[in-house]
């Protein structure tokens, strides 16, 4: 039966492919109004968020349903201080005990990173992943979008060997440089 709900990613990275710099901090260079833009209204039409436990920490939650990635839970845990958010540990639970348990049946769940929760989802599968790219930045000592990205192979490269194929760039910024390709099943 065909799932009612889709993962969708959603990064952009510096012409290294980083998504932070080497102290996990984001590179201001790096944020783009055009970007932040699509980002935002993505995230409002999302059914769910799933984002890594730091971000989770840092940035206010203004109300959306989120999945948190942490070891800090053996497996499911609703968060004490946000009631919409549920802390999921990947290695004591599935990720369709977890999506049940949040109660995502329908719509989307964005998926915001940073490096490993992009990772695992890219393990769990993606339906559709929004990069993009920041061709005049450069950040060469950071964190990756995924793991071996900057040693071994480009972000492009992974989503591929993941299954996804690239559609049209979409110039969002002419002037930066910033491109977005939306790569899907
Ligand atoms: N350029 C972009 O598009 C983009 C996107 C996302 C993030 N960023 C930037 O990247 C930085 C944040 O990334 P980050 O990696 O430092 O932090 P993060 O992803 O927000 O949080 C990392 C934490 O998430 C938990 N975690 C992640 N994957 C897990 C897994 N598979 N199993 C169990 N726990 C897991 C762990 O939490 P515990 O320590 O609790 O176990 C880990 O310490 C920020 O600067 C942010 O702005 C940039």
């Amino acid at each position: 039966m065909p799932q009612d709900y889709r993962i969708e990613g959603y990064a952009i990275v510096s012409v290294e492919g980083m998504i932070a710099d080497a102290q996990g901090e984001f590179p201001p260079q790096l944020k783009n109004d055009a970007d932040q833009r699509f980002f935002r209204a993505a995230l409002d039409s999302a059914a769910a968020v799933a984002l890594g436990r730091i971000t989770h920490e840092r940035e206010r939650n203004l109300g959306r349903r989120r999945l948190v990635l942490t070891r800090k839970v053996a497996s499911l845990q609703p968060d004490a201080d946000d009631p919409q958010a549920l802390f999921w540990n990947p290695a004591g639970a599935t990720f369709q005990a977890a999506r049940l348990v949040l109660g995502l049946r329908q719509g989307s769940l964005a998926v915001i990173g940073g490096t490993e929760v992009f990772g695992t989802f890219l393990a769990i599968g993606y339906d559709a992943f929004h990069l993009s790219r920041a061709a005049k930045v450069h950040v060469p000592h950071g964190r990756p979008i995924f793991d071996g990205v900057g040693t071994d192979a480009t972000p492009e490269e992974k989503l591929r060997m993941a299954g996804l194929k690239a559609g049209p760039p979409r110039l969002l910024d002419p002037a930066a440089g910033v491109t977005l390709t939306t790569w899907s099943r």
